[in-house]
């Protein structure tokens, strides 16, 4: 019977299917991300045959050695896998797969859904009317910025992003600029979406700009400090890719001297941390890394987590394998 260690409480739908497929499940008992000395220990003792991982726990070569030479396959429930070190895995013939398709939808929603929020000052608008500072309807009182009609950029036209393009053209009557490393004409024609060469040609243009690309070195800090200065006074940030690509204390400081309108973010750049500077600040909105956390979609990857190792143990290439 297959051994497989779950570093941490998934929807129970996963857990079925492993069970299910006759396999034997261990799950860290604590409901708690695991530090590395602590996952080893679990992994060295265990004898795993595969582990089932989440963004949140650091997997390197370290982890591999400690998993042995009869553990086939680490597989990471989330989209991102920057998490993961790829090409360690690579060296060790592990394989390593991870859950896309599964959140697409549910993701460019709270994309949406912040976007919304951060232009109607929703949050803003919540807190005052729970401070009891409501006191009758004004012509001039939390005046925010109309949607349909602007202009969004969209910066990475993967999964996500054209799925947030989609919405923007079709249920806001949005013009969409993108950038993306491939040009996707075919997208273009179906949506009106137009290419631009780089991404600060978005920047400029763009009144409300979210990000969509994967965390790597080439990504970390695409948007910075110069990043906001070339963004309309007026425009909006929306990330709900990964932190680190956002320099968060630029940030802070670019929201604070208004050199851009807001933001609103689902990520950020020390997890669980928050950059201090963000925290006072009326013109952000700020989500816990909720942007999948639906019960559908967290149903949905904790069992495409499952089909990964079952195929993976069985022979046979798992659905999502990236090494
Ligand atoms: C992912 O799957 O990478 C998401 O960040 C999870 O919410």
């Amino acid at each position: 019977m297959p051994k497989i260690f779950v570093t941490r409480k998934i929807p129970e739908a996963g857990i079925k299917k492993l069970i299910d497929a006759k396999y034997d499940i261990d799950v860290n008992p604590e409901d708690k991300v695991l530090s590395k000395d602590e996952l080893i220990a679990f992994l060295k003792k265990g004898n795993y045959d595969g582990v089932l991982c989440l963004l949140t726990d650091k997997i390197d070569k370290d982890v591999f050695e400690a998993a042995g030479s009869q553990c086939k396959i680490f597989a990471n429930m989330a989209v991102g896998f920057d998490n993961v070190d790829v090409s360690a895995a690579k060296e060790k013939g592990i394989m390593i797969t991870n859950t896309p398709g599964v959140l697409t939808d549910t993701v460019a929603e709270h994309t949406f859904a912040l976007l919304l929020a951060i232009a109607h000052r929703i949050s803003e608008g919540e807190r005052f009317a729970r401070a009891g500072k409501y006191h009758g309807w004004e012509p001039m009182m939390l005046l925010g910025t109309d949607v349909s009609k602007k202009t969004l950029g969209i910066i990475g036209l993967g999964r996500i992003g054209s799925r947030v393009a989609h919405h923007a053209a079709k249920g806001f009557e949005m013009k969409v600029l993108y950038y993306d490393v491939k040009r996707n004409e075919e997208f273009e024609k179906e949506s009106g979406a137009v290419f631009c060469p780089t991404v600060d040609e978005v920047l400029k243009n763009a009144d409300f700009v979210s990000v969509h690309v994967p965390l790597m070195p080439a990504t970390k800090h695409l948007i910075n400090a110069e990043s906001f200065k070339a963004m309309k006074k007026t425009a909006y940030l929306i990330n709900t890719s990964r932190g680190p690509i956002v320099d968060e204390k630029a940030l802070a400081e670019a929201l604070k001297s208004k050199t851009i309108k807001g933001a609103a973010i689902d990520v950020f750049e020390n997890e669980p941390a928050i950059e201090p500077g963000l925290i006072n600040l009326e013109n952000i909105i700020m989500t816990p890394h909720l942007a999948s956390a639906t019960e559908e979609t967290r149903n949905k990857m904790a069992e495409l987590v499952a089909e990964n190792i079952i195929a993976s143990l069985s022979g046979q290439k798992p659905p999502n394998l990236l090494a």
